[in-house]
């Protein structure tokens, strides 16, 4: 058996997959992020920890399979810092990806010479280098004490194997990495104020990375030789887990952030624009992304703030799609990436009236993200790249109305995966079968059975082009009156 690991922002999942790769059972547990300042995010690596030892320990005592347990692969959300000192301890919490605090730091990396063409990126607040360059200035005591700088799947990597290693698609969000040449780079590294030897070393995701240590081999009673894959960012490891690997091929996943993914076949890079061009988590291959800050958080603030669920919001929609109304909402919550890079800017609702209810601003809320989702495919198209069909994956693909929706703003057919979604959990199992010698990335890496196709609205496409002409002019205006 194998087992994968997703460390999202919200909770952990592990799954189980059998010798073959069907999933056999999984489980989650939640955890908080910390916000002590505006733009703040940070999380206790112990929380990790503490989640995924809960998780193993049941699925190990729910499935015989785990004793043959023979690979183990790792996703977790991207970016985040875990400073380590020479003992191996953590440092201060981690900062997380949607942590916006560098954002000056981010701005100045951003316009040095030659770091935007070596990283591929623009350097957002949110990546990993304007981070440390933000603890460098703001904590001193603690940047000098680091040792190692570990993303979050590669600190559960090194809790695993007792080994510093991280693969290329998550070391990619670093703006240390020269994504063309998969390696470290000297100049982004000192533009940063770091060195290699406080980097992991790098793997190929679906590379071993190491073996389980000897001791959690024991207590989870398996064999001294199972592998640790190098493991993925949270979304090369989902597009592992639906197949997403080739040229053509896309996906759009609504979980805490909102992303719109294209696989490529070459490095293309963009950096003159708000699109992410990241190293996949097998060899040779590159991706491409916008990526939104706050996608089911934008419905989790109105549920939190109006004393409901999120599901409390969206069934009253019911399933049959409406034209946009006069309510609008922008869901830069945390600031924006794609299309903006804008860290400081903040949502809003238009045209609220007297008759405004929840329902119409729950509304407002889903049709907000699939614009900002539209502003991603816009980023996209303009490097040549147009898909007329996306898988449809993450928490928020579980609302049959925000599906309708999306697929109609965008435009494309939206497709689901048969039997349920196992998104970056099962892609990382599926680097730990290649990684253990077990299978090749083309056997295992293969796109599920498609139980449903959601078609856009034609007869509601006027509406929302209107709507979204509407939605990108009020960006400027709104970032003039904040
Ligand atoms: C990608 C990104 C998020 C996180 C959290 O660049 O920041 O998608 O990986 O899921």
């Amino acid at each position: 058996a194998y087992l994968g690991i997703d460390l999202g922002t919200s909770g952990l999942r592990a799954l189980l997959v059998s010798d073959t790769g069907t999933p056999l059972g999984s489980t989650e547990r939640h955890y908080a992020a910390a916000h002590p300042q505006s733009g703040w995010s940070e999380q206790d690596p112990a929380d990790w920890v503490a989640a995924l030892e809960g998780a193993a320990e049941e699925l190990r005592a729910a499935h015989p399979e785990f004793a043959g347990l023979r690979g183990i692969g790792i996703s977790g959300h991207m970016h985040g810092a875990t400073l380590l000192d020479a003992s191996g301890a953590v440092i201060r919490p981690c900062i997380l990806w949607n942590d916006t605090r560098s954002h000056a730091e981010a701005a100045r990396l951003d316009a040095t010479e030659g770091v935007r063409a070596l990283s591929g990126n623009i350097v957002f607040p949110g990546f990993t280098a304007p981070k440390l360059d933000w603890v460098r200035t703001h904590e001193p005591e603690n940047f000098a004490r680091i040792d190692k700088v570990l993303l979050p799947t590669a600190y559960l990597n090194h809790y695993l194997t007792g080994e510093t290693f991280a693969d290329m698609s998550d070391s990619a969000g670093t703006s240390w990495l020269d994504t063309g040449a998969r390696d470290w780079s000297e100049m982004l590294l000192e533009a940063g104020h770091m060195r290699r030897d406080q980097m992991p070393a790098l793997v190929e995701g679906s590379e071993a990375g190491g073996t389980l240590r000897p001791d959690l081999a024991a207590r989870w009673g398996v064999n001294a030789s199972v592998v640790v894959a190098g493991g993925a960012g949270d979304n090369a490891a989902a597009a592992c887990g639906i197949g997403t690997m080739n040229e053509g091929q896309g996906f759009v996943s609504l979980g805490t952030s909102g992303v719109l993914l294209a696989a490529r076949d070459g490095y293309h890079p963009a950096p003159e624009t708000a699109l992410h061009t990241f190293c996949h988590a097998v060899p040779s291959r590159w991706y491409q992304m916008g990526v939104m800050l706050s996608a089911t958080d934008s419905l989790n603030w109105l549920a939190r703030i109006t004393g409901a669920k999120p599901a409390e919001l969206t069934a009253p929609l019911g399933e049959s799609l409406q034209a946009p109304g006069r309510v609008r909402f922008l869901p830069y919550l945390s600031g924006e990436r794609t299309p903006h890079n804008d860290a400081g800017i903040r949502g809003s609702f238009t045209g609220l009236g007297a008759d405004t209810t929840r329902d119409d601003m729950a509304r407002a809320v889903l049709e907000g993200v699939a614009f900002g989702l539209r502003d991603s495919q816009r980023a996209l198209g303009a490097t040549g790249l147009r898909l007329e069909r996306l898988m449809a994956i993450g928490g928020g693909a579980r609302s049959r109305y925000w599906l309708k929706l999306i697929a109609t703003a965008l435009d494309v057919t939206l497709e689901l995966p048969a039997g349920g979604e196992f998104g970056a959990a099962l892609g990382a199992a599926r680097l730990g079968m290649v990684a253990s010698g077990d299978a090749s990335v083309g056997e295992v890496m293969t796109a599920p059975a498609i139980s449903e196709e959601i078609a856009p609205d034609t007869a509601l496409t006027p509406a929302f082009d209107d709507a979204y002409t509407r939605f990108r002019a009020a960006y400027g205006p709104t970032r003039e009156i904040q």
